[in-house]
């Protein structure tokens, strides 16, 4: 089995969890208790001591096979969709790494209950908002724009009209998403307050 196709396998499992996650993240805008409700139902699930290693061996698979294929075949990659797909895989890359490593680290080391308060409070502790923006912003959009470009690849018989519709939907809808998500976590469209032990971990790094 090639590297390529256990790439494809592999992005199955994170695939399903993200679409869980980010249907998870858009609940925000209903609330933010009921947010917290859906992810305390959901982790019933992606908590269970197997269901939790299988997906972080994914992300990490993932990360490191998906940088591999970017360096393998930097040379020879042509064309608008080969290096969109590079550089989303790229930023996705980089995103799951440093952010599953803040979710582990979070839990584990500040004790730390994960939930909503913990990804919104670096945008609530001034000049973290800089980093966490574009960070989200990034982030959700890749995502999107990356799946996009693997519909295009799989649709090699369609027309011309379709491939380009496979890949621009995703991407304006990536675009909307990513709006809602860091407008939710800024505060911006439902009123909240991130409380004070969450933002402690960025103006007290003990704390
Ligand atoms: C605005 C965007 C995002 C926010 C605010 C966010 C926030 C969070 C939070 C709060 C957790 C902890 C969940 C828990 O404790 O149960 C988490 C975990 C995680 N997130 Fe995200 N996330 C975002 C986007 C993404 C994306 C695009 C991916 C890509 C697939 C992703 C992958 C993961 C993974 C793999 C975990 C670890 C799950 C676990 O084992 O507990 N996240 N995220």
């Amino acid at each position: 089995m090639s590297l390529r196709t256990l790439h494809r396998s592999s992005a199955v499992v994170v695939g399903l969890f993200a679409l869980v996650h980010i249907t998870n993240h858009l609940w925000s805008l209903v609330g933010i208790p009921e947010h917290i409700a859906f992810m305390e139902l959901a982790r019933k699930v992606y908590r269970q001591p197997v269901v939790e290693s299988l997906l972080l061996f994914c992300v990490a698979f993932q990360v490191v096979s998906g940088l591999w294929l970017v360096m393998r075949g930097w040379k020879q990659r042509t064309g608008a969709v080969a290096w969109m797909q590079a550089i989303s895989g790229t930023v996705l890359a980089f995103f799951l790494a440093v952010h599953v490593s803040a979710v582990v680290f979070g839990r584990t080391v500040l004790a730390l209950d994960t939930n909503f308060y913990y990804a919104a409070a670096g945008m609530h502790v001034p000049p973290y908002g800089f980093f966490f923006v574009p960070y989200y912003f990034l982030a959700v959009l890749a995502l999107f724009t990356h799946f996009g470009c693997a519909v295009y690849w799989q649709l090699q018989s369609a027309t011309a009209g379709m491939r380009r519709l496979a890949i621009g939907l995703p991407v304006l809808v990536g675009v909307a998403v990513s709006v809602l998500l860091v407008l939710s976590l800024a505060a911006r469209l439902q009123p909240f307050e991130v409380p004070a032990r969450y933002k402690a971990t960025y103006t007290h790094p003990k704390g």
